[in-house]
């Protein structure tokens, strides 16, 4: 049998590594693809939004994961830093910053209606990202009682849901949530968008 030249056999391997490679790429790309087209819903329930009777668990200390009782947290503030979690799968929701959550429980007298409608037993639950450039909204300031944000001084008054001070456009918004026992119970969806908008 003749034998090919030996230039010929270099130049079809060249031809056969090309080729895998482009298929390779191809693959690749459609496995992307597809993973965008999959509804978010099934990608990852750590990032999914608060859903409703999800339960909160503490986000930061050494209590962290573990369920947020209302008999712990101090009336009249300071709030407590929370996650939602799944409480089928204790799956907790931590993986999109949107769905960091402000707990307080505050004197329900001292409430204005419209907070009232999203507190239970003077529980009132916000989300934490601040509306003016999304930062993490941590700091309390006992004397006003009011909750702040350290990036610009924005200030939110919990017992109005209001802006008192600083650059933030708009409140924050709330979560209803329900007392049940010794856990506290996401009971619907905010009460509007959640950190910056537009
Ligand atoms: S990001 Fe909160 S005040 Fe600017």
């Amino acid at each position: 049998m003749e034998r090919e030249d030996p230039k010929v056999q270099k130049e079809r391997r060249l031809m056969l590594t090309l080729l895998g490679t482009s298929v390779g790429f191809a693959t690749l790309s459609a496995l992307l693809v597809a993973k965008d087209l999959v509804p978010k819903q099934s990608q990852s329930p750590d990032r999914l939004p608060p859903q409703v009777g999800d339960i909160l668990v503490h986000a930061t200390g050494h209590t962290q994961g573990e369920p947020i009782s209302p008999d712990a947290l101090p009336l009249g503030g300071p709030f407590l830093l929370a996650y939602p979690m799944d409480p089928k799968t204790g799956v907790v929701r931590s993986g999109d910053p949107k769905s960091t959550l402000l707990v307080l429980r505050l004197d329900p007298k001292h409430l204005a209606p419209e907070v009232a409608r999203y507190a239970d037993q003077g529980v009132v639950v916000y989300s934490a990202v601040c509306t003016h450039l999304g930062c993490i909204v941590s700091l309390w300031h006992p004397n006003l009682g009011v909750m702040q944000c350290p990036c610009h001084g924005g200030e939110y008054d919990p017992y109005r849901d209001q802006v008192v001070a600083g650059p933030p456009p708009r409140p924050l918004p709330l979560l209803p949530v329900k007392a049940e026992g010794s856990k506290l119970v996401v009971s619907g969806t905010f009460s509007g968008p959640v950190g910056v908008v537009g």
